[in-house]
């Protein structure tokens, strides 16, 4: 028996209209993830002065919900501090989108995953340290469960 999934409004906005898509050259850091049950995969870049995220974009290879979280996550993050971008959690960002059924919970840690990738990029081609940032973990099915759980 198949099961239905029921979007947000938002979410279908965010995936037949998602926001900035494609890449930045020279970009200030550069984050990739992936999830190895599924196979999907998204790419962040971000664009840091002074501090301040002017511009990100992603590729995102993958399902929808990863697509829209994606889209929402660049949103959010533009025009805030490095600080402010590190707690742009997956839970806010599915917030942002009015919700995602629990199946697609995961889907949503790509997005958290790979900002904090792009900033660790960041910090490692400029020598900093960003407080709280912890290394990137390239499949996030590890810590899926756990996530999962907390954004329930
Ligand atoms: Fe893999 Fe959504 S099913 S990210």
């Amino acid at each position: 028996m198949s099961q239905v999934i029921e979007y947000s409004e938002k979410v279908m906005d965010h995936f037949t209209n998602p926001r900035n898509v494609g890449e930045i050259e020279e970009a200030s850091g550069v984050g990739t993830v992936g999830n190895a049950k599924c196979g999907d995969i998204m790419r962040i870049y971000l664009d840091i002065e002074n501090d301040i995220i002017k511009d990100a974009k992603f590729k995102t290879f993958g399902c929808g919900a990863a697509v829209a979280t994606s889209s929402m996550a660049t949103e959010l993050i533009i025009g805030k501090t490095v600080k402010e971008a590190l707690l742009v959690t997956n839970k806010a960002v599915m917030e942002a989108l009015d919700g995602l059924p629990p199946v697609k919970v995961h889907c949503s840690l790509l997005a958290e995953e790979a900002i904090h990738a792009a900033l660790w990029d960041y910090a490692q081609k400029n020598n900093i340290e960003i407080d709280g940032l912890k290394p990137p973990v390239e499949d996030i099915d590890e810590t899926e469960e756990f996530y999962a759980m907390e954004g329930e």
